[in-house]
Formats: C-alpha cells, structure tokens, sequence
C-alpha cells in the first residue's frame, strides 16, 4: 500500500455481519492504525454506546421474557435513536471518525430478513432512529454459517440471537448478501474467512482509498 494517503474525516463506518464474523477484531485493529494516523476515533457498539442504550441492550440480548418481532425493532430503533443523538451526529460534528459496531443494516438483516417482518417497514423505522444519518462506508465481513460457529465454539454464554437456529442465521446471512447487492456504492463485502491481516489490509486500502 502507498505509504501517501490521507484519511477523509469525518467519517462514519459501520460494521456489520453475523456473530463471529470479526467485527470486533477488525475494528479494534481498524482503529489502531486510524490513531497511529492521527485521527481522533469514537467506537460505539448496538445495540448501547450510552447509558440508555446499554440498558435497551440488556433487555434485547438478555430478557427472559419472550419479545415480539415488531418489540425487538422497535427496542433496537429506541438505542439507536439515542446513540445517534447523544454520541454518533456530535462526534460527527466535530469532525471525529466514528466507527460502528453494527448499525440500521443489521436491523434489516435480522429483524426484516430473519424475523419476517416487512421490509418496508423496517426501513422506514431505520430512517427515523438514525434521522437520516446514513453510514459513509459500511463493511459487512462474510463468513459462512458453519464458521462463525466454529468461531463462538469457546462463548461461554450465548445471548437471545446467538441462540436462534440455523434457519434464521441463513436468513439473516442472505440479508446482507441483499443489502450488499442494493447499495454497491456503500456497502463492501469483504471475505472474513481469510486471514485478519488479510482483512485488516483490504478495509485501510478501502478507507485510504474514498
Ligand atoms: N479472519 C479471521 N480468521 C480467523 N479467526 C478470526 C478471524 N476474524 C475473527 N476471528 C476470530 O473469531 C472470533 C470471533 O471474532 P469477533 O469477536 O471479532 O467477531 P464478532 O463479529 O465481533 O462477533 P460478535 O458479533 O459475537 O461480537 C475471535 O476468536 C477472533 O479471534
Ligand atoms: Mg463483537
């Protein structure tokens, strides 16, 4: 990689892919190489990122309770509208660079694709928790359903998503496949069964490159 280049700020990147795909290596790695470049970096994961929203986050991933489908996304719209107001729309204004671990794709991947519920719907819920606020890059890491469970082998506790069935995961997998496809201008789709520095490479040569 060419060792000029300039990083554009601000800049809002989301990450996004099913559980164990390397979301949080990837990004921890990411914002490594953005601070030995200088640049000042938020990280915020979703559901939380605030105090509310890590209460909501409880809730989604914990509860005992059942949840409905239409609870769930309106749950994971309540944290994201605060995380977007509280934490994401200030750091973006004082030109920071705020890295997302997930953001609105996932609510389509998993509450549209994966529960069934109308994507229509679940769009037009994204837009009005993110107030329009539409990630500059998004990364969705690929791996295979079978792999990522290899991944999570070691988890010692699963949360109310990690322990839906194979089906729903398929479904969800084939949602960002569908959210790559739509939005090519935004959307990356980056191979994550390969190596992390592999990965790591190819998303600073997207990032140096836009
Ligand atoms: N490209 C890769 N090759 C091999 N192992 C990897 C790769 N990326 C991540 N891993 C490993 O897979 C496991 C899961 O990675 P990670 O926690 O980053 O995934 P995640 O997408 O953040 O998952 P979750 O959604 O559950 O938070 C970790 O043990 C990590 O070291
Ligand atoms: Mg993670």
């Amino acid at each position: 990689m060419t060792t000029d280049f300039k990083i554009r700020s601000p800049l809002f990147i989301s990450f996004e892919g099913i559980d164990g795909c390397g979301k949080t290596t990837q990004i921890n790695l990411l914002k490594e190489f953005l601070i030995q470049n200088k640049c000042e970096v938020i990280v915020a994961r979703e559901p939380g990122g605030t105090e509310i929203s890590e209460q909501i986050r409880n809730i989604l991933l914990h509860s005992k309770h059942k949840i409905s489908p239409v609870s769930e996304l309106l749950l994971f719209s309540a944290a994201r509208s605060v995380l977007v107001q509280d934490l994401i729309k200030p750091a973006l204004e004082s030109g920071k660079i705020v890295i997302c671990d997930r953001f609105f794709d996932s609510t389509l991947a998993y509450q549209a694709y994966g529960r069934g519920l109308d994507l229509e719907d679940v769009k037009q819920c994204n837009q009005l928790a993110s107030n329009g606020l539409v990630p500059d890059l998004t990364f969705f890491l690929s791996v295979s359903l079978e792999l990522s469970k290899r991944r999570m082998e070691n988890k010692a506790q699963f949360d109310r998503f990690e322990r839906a069935g194979d089906a729903f995961f398929n479904k969800v997998i084939n949602g960002f496949e569908q959210i790559a496809k739509e939005e090519p201008n935004r959307v990356f789709k980056i191979s994550s069964e390969n190596p992390i520095q592999d990965v790591a490479q190819q998303i600073i040569e997207k990032i140096v490159s836009i």
